[in-house]
């Protein structure tokens, strides 16, 4: 591996700068608003004093507008961050922090006067990123699922994402004992979905996100929940527990195990496997795998979905794939050949075709409440479909 890699850190020594990724593929450009939802009631059950749970958002709304500025795509102190988290990660000489210093989005003008206005009430999308990667990196997907008529929130949880930044400028960085015991891992993320969506009916907490729209809550009858990696299954195991959530995705996510909450029986007290967190529920879920291979974690919950549920893989891709660093690295003029073993070998561009194409299909059936309205695409053999994506189980569809 070791070859391939110092290929990339000459590849990334070369400067990038000031990078602009593709518009949005959809039919809509989208308006970025970045800000915070504090969960009074709840303290952090990882930080070191008792603090109330803050969480970090961006809200991707679809909107018409007829020009587009290039934004940052994360802050620099963030960026900083990445590149030697990343080296450490993954053991690699390349250092990642310029790609995400310099690459920049194309987001609606927040200016009133432009004439840009977000579509008024769009179905929800929910969205956690995969263990301690920030938000950040699901920017250029979130916009693209968004601009195909989806309000997109991508949600940073504290002490799980390497490091959040908070509009008073105070870092809060991942508490790796997270790890120590992972059966504790998935609750707070799941309860922080639920917390969302509590507020976003919460018309001063929606006012203080988002100055623009003001004081008017969300309805909220038609949000759903995805994400990746333990994101994606916090998406599963939301939905499990929050009725008011119509669906999920699971972008490659193991569904770790972790104990019931107090008070529940636990299915496992005979024997040493953790609980399954999933609880039965009826609510359509996809999983979306990187390779030919059945997580055992998904087999187990399987029979715990009473609804539409499938799922796919995508060819030539890898678990690091779900994500726009390859589309970063693309958009910046580098080669994404070696970094192949890491990232897949996929056409960044077709990735993203994959994931919002289907992401779109599977939750316009969940807001129909009609698996039909997904199109060809949830069928198994139908033109439309992409060639590089394949079903691997599906029911009741
Ligand atoms: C990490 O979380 C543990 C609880 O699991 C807590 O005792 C500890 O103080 C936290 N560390 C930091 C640096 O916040
Ligand atoms: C989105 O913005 C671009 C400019 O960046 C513009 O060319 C395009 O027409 C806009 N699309 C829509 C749907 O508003
Ligand atoms: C990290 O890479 C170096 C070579 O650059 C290698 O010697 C070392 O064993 C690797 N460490 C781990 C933990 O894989
Ligand atoms: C609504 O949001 C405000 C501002 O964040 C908060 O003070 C208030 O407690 C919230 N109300 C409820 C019912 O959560
Ligand atoms: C996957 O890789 C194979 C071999 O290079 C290629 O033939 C195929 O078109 C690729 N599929 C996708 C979706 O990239």
């Amino acid at each position: 591996m070791q070859p391939i890699l110092a290929i990339g850190l000459l590849l990334l020594t070369k400067r990038v700068t000031g990078y602009l990724v593709p518009n949005p593929p959809g039919k809509y450009n989208v308006t970025l608003t970045t800000g915070s939802l504090i969960d009074y009631s709840r303290n952090d059950p990882y930080a070191a004093t008792p603090t109330p749970r803050a969480l970090m958002l961006s809200v991707f709304q679809p909107a018409k507008c007829a020009s587009t500025v290039p934004v940052p795509i994360m802050p620099d102190e963030v960026a900083d961050y990445q590149g030697p988290f990343l080296q450490e990660t993954f053991n690699i000489s390349a250092n990642f922090t310029p790609l995400f210093l310099e690459a920049r989005l194309p987001v609606c003008s927040s200016d009133h006067a432009r004439g840009c206005s977000a579509l008024d009430d769009s179905p929800i999308l929910l969205f956690s990123p995969g263990y301690s990667i920030p938000r950040f990196y699901y920017n250029v997907l979130a916009s693209a699922i968004a601009s195909e008529g989806f309000t997109v929130i991508t949600i940073d949880h504290p002490e799980d994402t390497n490091i959040i930044v908070y509009p008073d400028g105070h870092a809060v960085y991942n508490n790796a004992s997270i790890l120590d015991s992972p059966t504790w891992d998935l609750y707070p993320l799941a309860a922080d979905t639920s917390f969302v969506i509590d507020q976003l009916s919460n018309a001063t907490a929606i006012a203080a996100l988002l100055p623009r729209r003001g004081p008017r809550p969300f309805r909220t009858y038609r949000v759903a929940a995805l994400g990746h990696s333990v994101g994606g299954a916090a998406a599963v195991v939301a939905a499990s527990r929050d009725p008011r959530i119509r669906g999920a995705i699971n972008w490659d996510g193991t569904i770790l195990g972790m104990s019931p909450p107090a008070g529940e029986p636990s299915s496992s007290s005979s024997s040493p496997q953790p609980s399954l967190p999933v609880r039965p529920m009826a609510q359509p879920v996809l999983f979306m795998s990187h390779q030919n291979f059945l997580d055992p974690t998904w087999t187990a919950t399987w029979e715990r979905l009473a609804g539409p549920k499938m799922i796919v893989y995508v060819e030539n891709t890898t678990h690091y794939t779900f994500s726009d660093v390859p589309t970063l690295l693309q958009a910046a003029g580098q080669s994404t050949e070696p970094w192949a073993e890491l990232l897949g070998t996929i056409a960044p561009a077709e990735m993203v075709r994959v994931l919002t194409a289907y992401t779109t299909a599977w939750m316009r059936a969940v807001f129909a409440g009609n698996m039909e309205a997904g199109g060809p695409l949830l069928k198994e053999t139908a033109p439309g479909r992409f060639p590089g994506v394949s079903i691997l189980m599906k029911g009741n569809l």
